[in-house]
């Protein structure tokens, strides 16, 4: 069979930080020759064209189907009080997986095999193999049900996977649950390759917050593990050399496991038929301010804070407020993303820092705020010199990429280990995580911006960059590995 006409259907959790990376990983496997199908949900599909419509390409479509969810936030009120904003979030995927689950298997089912027998109306081939986020229960079901080659593919970090691949390990050895009153800086043994730096407090957040065995986030992250050894193989989104620690104890759990990233390098360097940027997708569910860019330029090299925590976080006022009056502390220019409705209240800024009398006109005039910056760009600029980050995985592994150093300040899911990660193994920044206040960012962010360690961290960081940039190229890791995964589909589909 011609590679052109094989035939790969993706399917992440539509949610920013995975729509972005499998996208990425389906502009990659079209430009190397596949048809791609891409399944979205109706709702997130309806953000992203207004967003950034996708460009029109011959051997790529999208494809929606409904979440099943009411409009209304019906499931947040009927959430339990005084739920954390975390525990919210998970209820709010849970809530989403399960409606997925029955309202929208028979719209799959049809993407999979179509009722008319197969004859697609495009005249596209059957689903030679199904990239399913690890995280979507629906994806395995139905590609097993109707025999159809599945590959896992995880958008977390590795050090995330690993921890979460140890659960049974550690309900064996009794780390978790923590018990009442845990001293978090405790160290947890059980997860292979961490135990001489891993804490209570770096476990991922279905950890940290677990109170029984029985608890429905732990209990849902077994199954993301049993879902890991489902497919035929596993790809994650990283190199490696950055994760060189980790990966040979994922891959004594899943041996083939693929590790082709970052995508959007490989794209570049292996100018796949000579795809330029308007042939790919940019994947924002957020409209891209881009006025930052020029703020930018106006700024000396390697001086901007540039601060972004996600797309899911939402923050109260007075963290606001603390991580502001931090920020202003340092005396540096920063950039900072606020979305639309991210704080608390739907409060504006200027509505925010109206009050605070404390602070002269100058030092105000040192923020830059926007809704959605464009993060790729804003990351490999020369004026910036840090990024102070929540830590999920898209913006670690860029931020790796671009070779800027990082203060972590982690909320939920996997970024509570990547940000030990970035302090203890790839030493590229400092760990903020539980601490708060206006001293400690302040204090944070002048470490990784001034001094003996700052000089390190930049070194650290410039070698890793160097480094992920050169497994991208011919003959390199990340290479070699999407070369291989491609001759593995290829092979599913003879
Ligand atoms: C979520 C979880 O929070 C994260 O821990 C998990 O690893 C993936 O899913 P999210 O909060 O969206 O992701 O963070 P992240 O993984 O960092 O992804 C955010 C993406 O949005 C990045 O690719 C980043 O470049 C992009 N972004 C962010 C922008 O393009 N502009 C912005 O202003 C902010």
């Amino acid at each position: 069979m011609e590679q052109a006409m094989i035939h790969v259907l993706l399917f992440p959790v539509p949610a920013q930080g995975h729509v972005r990376a499998m996208l990425k990983l389906a502009d990659l496997l079209h430009a190397s020759g596949f048809c791609v199908t891409f399944v979205n949900t109706e709702r997130s599909h309806r953000r992203f064209l207004e967003s950034s419509p996708p460009p029109e390409r011959p051997r790529f479509r999208f494809r929606t189907i409904p979440d099943g969810l009411p409009d209304d936030d019906t499931w947040r009120r009927a959430a339990p009080a005084g739920l954390s904003a975390d525990a919210l979030t998970f209820l709010l995927f849970l809530e989403l997986f399960e409606s997925m689950r029955t309202r929208s298997r028979e719209h799959y089912r049809e993407l999979l095999v179509p009722a008319d027998g197969g004859r697609d109306p495009d005249r596209w081939p059957p689903v030679a193999c199904v990239l399913a986020d690890s995280s979507v229960p629906l994806a395995f079901e139905v590609a097993e049900e109707l025999k159809v080659p599945v590959m896992n593919v995880a958008t977390n970090s590795a050090c995330s996977i690993m921890a979460h691949l140890a659960i049974p390990e550690l309900i064996k050895r009794g780390e978790i649950p923590f018990p009442e009153d845990a001293d978090m800086d405790e160290p947890v043994r059980g997860v292979a390759g961490m135990e001489s730096f891993l804490r209570r407090r770096d476990l991922p957040s279905s950890f940290r917050e677990a109170k029984s065995l029985d608890d429905r986030h732990l209990q849902f992250r077994m199954t993301v593990n049993s879902n890991l050894v489902r497919g035929s193989a596993l790809i994650l989104n990283t190199e490696e050399h950055i994760d060189s620690l980790i990966l040979p104890h994922i891959r004594h759990v899943c041996p083939v496991t693929y590790a082709p990233g970052p995508p959007h390098l490989l794209l570049k360097s292996m100018n796949c038929g000579g795809v330029d940027d308007t042939e790919t997708s940019s994947a924002n569910l957020f409209e891209v301010d881009r006025s930052c860019m020029a703020w930018l330029d106006s700024q000396p090299d390697k001086s901007v804070v540039y601060v972004s925590l996600g797309s899911i976080t939402v923050i109260s006022k007075e963290t606001f407020l603390e991580f502001w009056h931090g920020l202003v502390g340092t005396g540096r220019p920063f950039l900072w993303v606020i979305r639309r409705g991210m704080v608390e209240g739907g409060m504006e800024v200027g509505e925010m820092i109206g009050d605070e009398a404390d602070v002269d006109e100058a030092a105000r005039q040192r923020g830059c705020f926007v809704g959605w910056a464009p993060q790729e760009e804003v990351l490999a600029h020369a004026a910036v010199g840090c990024f102070l980050t929540h830590c999920g995985w898209n913006s670690t592994l860029e931020s790796m990429v671009a070779g800027v150093p990082m203060v972590g300040w982690p909320f939920f899911t996997d970024q509570h280990i990547n940000s030990r990660f970035v302090s203890e193994v790839w030493k590229v920044g400092v760990d903020m995580k539980d601490l708060n206040g206006r001293s400690v960012v302040e204090r944070m962010v002048r470490e990784v911006m001034e001094g003996e360690r700052a000089e390190e961290f930049r070194k650290n960081a410039s070698e890793m960059a160097l480094m992920v940039k050169r497994s991208s190229e011919e003959g390199g890791s990340s290479y070699t590995s999407f070369k291989n995964l491609i001759e593995h589909i290829k092979s599913l589909s003879s």
